[in-house]
């Protein structure tokens, strides 16, 4: 089975690797967990006072598709609000990359990411964005 292009850029070119501050309060960060296989995906969105994610990064212990999502909606999420970011199917992201249907669970991970970030920043600011620290 062949990997489309679109996997084999993200997977060459990963977009957005790597992880925000343990203490930076603006983040929120979904870890999950793919029961078929093992993998791990780290994702972490960055939002702003307006209640936009302005960045996000991730880190994914897994197989090309996986890795391919996560760096594919770091790309997508930013600009997003949050609920714009839920919005995201993972059907979306396996049309994007073109995924085969035994690789459908890597965008089920990107998507279940996704929301577990946005649960986690919720939870931690449960008045709202609005309340957030402004750094300008
Ligand atoms: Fe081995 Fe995903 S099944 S990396
Ligand atoms: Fe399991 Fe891709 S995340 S094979």
């Amino acid at each position: 089975m062949a990997y489309s292009d679109k996997v084999v850029d993200h997977y060459e070119n990963p977009r957005n690797v790597g992880s925000f501050a343990a203490d930076d309060e603006n983040v929120g960060t979904g870890m999950v967990g793919a029961p078929a296989c093992g993998d791990v995906m780290r994702l972490q969105i960055r939002v702003n006072a307006q209640g936009v994610i302005e960045d996000a990064k991730f880190k994914t212990y897994g197989c090309g598709s996986a890795i391919a999502s996560s760096s594919l909606v770091t790309e997508w999420v930013r600009g997003r609000t949050l609920d714009e970011a839920l919005a995201i199917k993972n059907s979306d992201i396996s049309e994007e990359l073109a995924l085969p249907p035994v690789k459908i669970h890597c965008s089920i991970l990107a998507e279940d990411a996704i929301k577990a970030a946005v649960a986690d920043f919720r939870a931690r600011h449960p008045e709202g964005a609005a309340t957030l620290v402004s750094e300008q």
